[in-house]
């Protein structure tokens, strides 16, 4: 536990906003999470007027910009305007992540993966994966019951507004995308449609999967059933994915019905304040692809230059902080040798 210390104020910022801030007011020594280049640290905070409130900040002089305090209790979390039913198939990384900062932000979500060891470590309670925050927010939505885990599809399937798809899709031999638990999940939807159904893409997938995952389920479920497929791509990083989920820079939906875009507009538009870009599905699917592929042509380009950078006895670390200080270029991926 920090302590405070009179000469290191923060002004502190929470975050999501859907947690603001009511309830605070007025409440004493409230356990919070100070965070602060992406490490967590717990805080005390005395008689919090949060609208406007400054918390001290133990440690070396980080400045106040960089404070973010965030609730540890999520018990008394204000409920977002609408309140959704969510499945997630999958629990690694992606899936995990996106299903604890989804019930952080007010709404049920039922959690499946195939991995039986998986689905009963987290539904005691305890993390599969690394990340600051995150083993603190699933105990908190576990014990507010707005969070659990199952093996059982249909569990995921029955009484959702939304299904996130957010299984694996890792690069075969020929560097394509392999694409068989996507189509596990398709085929599993496709048997257990009980009314409309959004199926939403957060799984990383070529352009155009959304119409072969639509026609899949379309074979296979008959005409009757209405669905849409959406893409809502996840851009979170590794390391600091609770952070990344929960102040994004976008947040792109992909949708080609109106029904699909005002789902997802309703889940997202009252907790997040940074853009959201709405376009079509297939425009989605290819941000993230480019996305990607950007990232990717910035550190093969710098390790290029690292090899030049050898050659001529100079530092590439100091080259790529220098050119990484314009914003046209960015500091970010600019770290030789990773990749
Ligand atoms: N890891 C990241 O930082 C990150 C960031 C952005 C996007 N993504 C994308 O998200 C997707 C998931 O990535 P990840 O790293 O979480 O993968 P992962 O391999 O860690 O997790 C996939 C999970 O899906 C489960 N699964 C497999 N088949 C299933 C099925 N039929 N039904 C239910 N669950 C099933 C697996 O058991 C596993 O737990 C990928 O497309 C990835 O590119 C990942």
């Amino acid at each position: 536990m920090q302590r405070p210390r009179p000469s290191q104020r923060a002004t502190a910022r929470i975050y999501p906003p859907t947690l603001s801030l009511p309830s605070w007011k007025g409440e004493s020594r409230l356990s919070n999470y100070l965070e602060r280049d992406g490490d967590l640290a717990e805080i005390e905070i005395d008689d919090a007027d949060v609208s406007s409130l400054e918390i001290s900040a133990d440690g070396d002089g980080h400045s106040a910009d960089l404070a973010t305090a965030r609730r540890a209790s999520v018990g008394s979390a204000r409920p977002p305007p609408v309140a959704m039913r969510l499945g997630i198939f999958g629990t690694g990384y992606a899936g995990l992540v996106t299903s604890v900062c989804l019930a952080q932000l007010g709404h049920t979500v039922t959690a499946m993966d195939t991995d039986a060891g998986i689905v009963a470590r987290l539904s005691q309670g305890l993390v599969t994966i690394h990340e600051p925050g995150l083993a603190e927010l699933l105990g908190a939505n576990l014990d507010a019951g707005r969070i659990r885990f199952t093996t059982r599809a249909e569990e995921a399937i029955a009484g959702s507004d939304i299904i996130f798809v957010c299984v694996g899709t890792p690069p075969r031999s020929d560097g394509r995308a392999d694409l068989c638990q996507v189509e596990e999940v398709a085929r599993t939807i496709a048997q257990q449609l009980d009314g409309y159904k959004l199926i939403v893409e957060k799984s990383t997938v070529p352009a155009r999967t959304a119409r072969w995952i639509t026609w899949t389920i379309r074979r296979l479920a008959g005409p009757e059933h209405e669905f849409d497929v959406a893409s809502n791509p996840e851009f979170l990083r590794e390391g600091s994915a609770v952070h990344d989920f929960m102040r994004p820079d976008r947040i792109v939906i992909g949708a080609d019905s109106q029904r699909a875009r005002s789902l997802l507009l309703d889940l997202y538009k009252p907790s997040f304040e940074c853009p959201i870009v709405v376009t079509s599905v297939t425009t989605a699917e290819f941000i993230k692809q480019t996305a990607n592929a950007f990232l990717a042509a910035k550190i093969s380009f710098i390790n290029v230059m690292s090899d030049l950078c050898e050659a001529l006895g100079v530092d590439v670390r100091t080259v790529a902080q220098s050119i990484g200080m314009d914003p046209r270029i960015g500091a970010d991926f600019l770290n030789a040798g990773l990749g």
